[in-house]
Order: structure tokens, then C-alpha cells, then sequence
């Protein structure tokens, strides 16, 4: 695991980067798509890089980590929405090429069943991105989480809730309380994970993240059995880090050649 502490927006393009190296060496790879506020950035950056340097993304497909149960199809905040708004709408991708658990289906079991052999008739995904709630959260792995968990259906805890009221006009009530999420072992299955986090109500989760014991009352600190993780976060994010100073030292003298 690798912990990179920099202003938010080195991060994005430290993740942008990591995106254009993928594509560069396999224009047909597979993406993991994040949505919430964290990944934002990082499509800003990848739209500019598509726009200004030609970065192409017509030959790649792209799987989403979650998506609420029950929102209607034109609903904003469907996730499905959010990310053709962010990012596929912004860059060349094929409108087919993006994929996401469908939050309608009539039977969401099957629905998730087949969300989980479109990643493996995909081959798996690349690069993954995502980010971390502030209970420890990755996509919506709420605390008590199997670790072995695939793509099913999950409750929202009332702290996720509240914390994406956000995006709902500040009405928790609107927030749903059901989505469907890849499970921990459906993301630990990805080759690459990029995980961004910034400001100071990321930091406990952080902190467990990369420091504290494997648990699913924090399900992020699966990642720590993954073989490449890339931790991407700013100095507020990392400000409960216990080895802080050994991670700056170690990415200060990184040789430039090596990449995320
Ligand atoms: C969203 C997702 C969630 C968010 C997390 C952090 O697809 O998977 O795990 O990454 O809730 O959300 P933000 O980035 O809005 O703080």
C-alpha cells in the first residue's frame, strides 16, 4: 500500500496520471468508476486531458462501484446519471461501454448476479477508483461487511446517509436507504486501486485504512491485502496518520520511473 499526502489538486492529477499510463500501455482496459465528491477532480482532469492532449477513451469500458435502489431514471442523483454527467459525457467513451448495478431491476438479486459477470465477461477491471466514508466505507460496503462480499444489496447506515444529504437539497429523508454495491472481494479483484480522500472527516477512516487492525467494523481495511493499492490523500485527510512523516519520506525519494 502506498500513501501519497499532497494538496487535492496533486491528487487528482497523480490519479488522472495513472489513468493516461493505463490507457497508454492498453487502450482497451477496464476502468472502475467512483462516484460522490472525491473522484471529481480526477474527471475534471481526465475530460481536460481528452480534450487538450487527445487522451482517448473510445476503446475502454467502465464498470461502476454503486448505485441507489429506487431512484428513477432521470433522477440526478441516480448514480448512472451522475457519472454520464462527470465523466462519460465529457470524454469519447462508447455510451455503452459504461456499466452500472441497475437500482430498478425488478429482481435486484439477479440484477447483481449479472452485474458481477459483466466485470469477469469483462475480463476484471484495471484501475479502480474510489473513495472512503467517513464510517470506513469503500462504494457501499457499510460497517459489517463480509469480506468476501460481491455485488448485493445493502443498507445504507444513517451516517452515509446524513452524509450524502448533500447532494439530496440537505433532505436526508430524500437520501434512499437501499443501493446495490460491489462487494469487498468484487473490488479486491480489480488489479489496481486508487483511493482518494481529502479533509479532516476522512481522516479516522484513513487512519484505520492503512493503519488499523483488518475489520469489517472498517471494511476499507480490507485493502490491506491487496497487492497494489494506491492511498491518495491531502495533509487534512492524513492528519491522524501515525507514520505520516515515513510515508512523505518515502514519496520524496520515490524514483520517478515507477508510477502509482
Ligand atoms: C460512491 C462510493 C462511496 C463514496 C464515499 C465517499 O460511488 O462508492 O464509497 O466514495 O461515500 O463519498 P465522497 O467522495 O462524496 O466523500
Amino acid at each position: 500500500m502506498e500513501v501519497v499526502i499532497a494538496p487535492a489538486p496533486e491528487l487528482a492529477r497523480l490519479a488522472a496520471g495513472a489513468v493516461e499510463d493505463l490507457l497508454r500501455r492498453r487502450p482497451d482496459a477496464v476502468l472502475g468508476l467512483a462516484t460522490g465528491s472525491s473522484p471529481l477532480a480526477v474527471y475534471d482532469e481526465l475530460a481536460r486531458r481528452h480534450t487538450e492532449q487527445g487522451l482517448s477513451f473510445a476503446r475502454v469500458r467502465a464498470f461502476m462501484l454503486d448505485e441507489y435502489v429506487g431512484l428513477s431514471m432521470d433522477h440526478p442523483q441516480r448514480y448512472r446519471n451522475v457519472i454520464d454527467t462527470e465523466f462519460a459525457a465529457r470524454v469519447d467513451i462508447a455510451p455503452d461501454a459504461v456499466q452500472g448495478p441497475d437500482g430498478l431491476a425488478a429482481d435486484l438479486p439477479a440484477a447483481c448476479a449479472a452485474y458481477e459477470q459483466a466485470i469477469a465477461d469483462a475480463g476484471g477491471v484495471d484501475l479502480q477508483l474510489l473513495g472512503i466514508g467517513t464510517d470506513g466505507h469503500i462504494a457501499f460496503n457499510e460497517p459489517g461487511s463480509s469480506l468476501a462480499s460481491r455485488t448485493r444489496i445493502k443498507t445504507l447506515t444513517e451516517q452515509t446517509r446524513v452524509d450524502n444529504a448533500r447532494f439530496f437539497d440537505g433532505d436526508v429523508d430524500q437520501v434512499p436507504q437501499h443501493c446495490l454495491t460491489q462487494g469487498l472481494a468484487t473490488i479486491m479483484s480489480a488489479r489496481h486501486l486508487v483511493l482518494l480522500a481529502t479533509g479532516r472527516g476522512k481522516a479516522e477512516a484513513v487512519h484505520q485504512l492503512v493503519e488499523g487492525p483488518v475489520s469489517a467494523m472498517w471494511p476499507a481495511t480490507i485493502l490491506q491485502h491487496h497487492p497494489h493499492v494506491s492511498v491518495l490523500v491531502d495533509n487534512a485527510a492524513a492528519s491522524r496518520l501515525q507514520l505520516a512523516d515515513y510515508y512523505r519520506g518515502a514519496y520524496a525519494s520515490k524514483p520517478a520511473w515507477q508510477g502509482l
